[in-house]
């Protein structure tokens, strides 16, 4: 069991680079040029003082550049659908919900197969005494990346011929794309799942972490996907030892375990042996305020958020992805 005051983990931190910053204001001329410019010179945008409406205004405009709008629609759309999130506007919704002193580890949202190529945070307030917000740009280059699986769903025939509304029902349910989707032998498999379609056998396994072409950088990136980061011990321990090193951490009094501040704990399945740092080239702090917008590349950044004092104060952050 990982403690608070035991680990003998050497300081690595992982470079602040502000130069990896783009801020701008509102009221210039050609604004969405200007985030697209950024965003494919692989930069963070910052947008101060926006409305909520014109914060959707943009993410729409910004999107539509990448030629990523009907995404945008259809992950907005799927945010009420799944029911853990809430529509709040036209494209941003609620994020996760998280218990008292929850950090959330660094990850690039959603999954391989989901393929969400922007992020971007709207900053309706944050009066806490932290949730700050970690940006983590992406080491693509590391070998770390050689050792990292992602948690899918893969299937097993034997001797079973799909018919077209069974192949449908996989896709539709558990997000099967067959024939790349069969098991192999190079999957392992964590645990057995309900297949919703007879003589067909589901699992859930570790998978080889591939590549994924970003539209935004026209290149083929690593991104560290919540089905990489969050299914990995290591993941929340690189994570807590980054937050302690920044010295971004609010320890309740009484804990001495830190899995019970990981919101990604409960999902874990194994350890890569991952060195954290060399994932990263670089991060960004940034403590939102109210009005604050953010765009970025969903698979050369990572996001995540520090934990704060409960009763400090108030945050919502509210997140579009496409
Ligand atoms: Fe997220």
């Amino acid at each position: 069991m990982n403690t608070l005051f035991e680990s003998p983990e050497v300081v690595h931190n992982i470079p602040e680079d502000t130069a990896r910053l783009t801020v701008l204001d509102e009221n210039i001329t050609g604004i969405v040029a200007q985030i697209v410019l950024a965003l494919k010179n692989d930069q963070v945008v910052l947008v101060r003082g926006v409305t909520q409406k014109n914060a959707d205004d943009m993410m729409f405009n910004v999107a539509q550049n990448f030629g990523l709008d009907h995404k945008l629609e259809v992950e907005a759309g799927f945010a009420s659908v799944k029911g853990h999130r809430e529509n709040v506007g036209k494209y941003f919704m609620t994020v996760n919900k998280r218990d008292d002193y929850h950090f959330i580890p660094a990850h690039c949202e959603g999954s391989s197969r989901m393929r969400m190529q922007l992020a971007s945070f709207y900053a309706v307030e944050n009066t806490t005494d932290g949730g700050s917000s970690i940006l983590l740009n992406i080491n693509d280059a590391s070998p770390e990346w050689s050792i990292q699986r992602e948690l899918v769903k893969k299937c097993k025939l034997g001797n079973k011929k799909l018919s077209q509304y069974e192949t449908m029902k996989l896709k539709m349910m558990h997000g099967i794309e067959l024939p790349a989707d069969l098991l192999t032998d190079a999957d392992v498999i964590i645990s057995n799942d309900v297949s919703p379609v007879d003589g067909v056998s589901l699992f859930n396994v570790l998978e080889q972490l591939r590549k994924v072409h970003s539209v935004i950088l026209d290149r083929d990136c690593y991104a560290y996907w919540d089905t990489v980061a969050s299914y990995d011990f290591d993941s929340g321990t690189g994570y807590f030892d980054l937050l302690r090193n920044c010295d971004l951490l609010k320890i309740p009094d009484g804990v001495n375990d830190f899995t019970a501040l990981d919101n990604a704990y409960a999902r874990r399945v194994w350890k890569s042996g991952t060195h954290y740092p060399s994932l990263f080239k670089s991060k960004l702090t940034q403590q939102l305020m109210a009005g604050d917008l953010v765009f970025m590349n969903n698979l050369s950044w990572a996001h995540s958020t520090s934990n704060w004092n409960p009763g400090s104060g108030r945050r919502k952050v509210l997140a579009a992805f496409a």
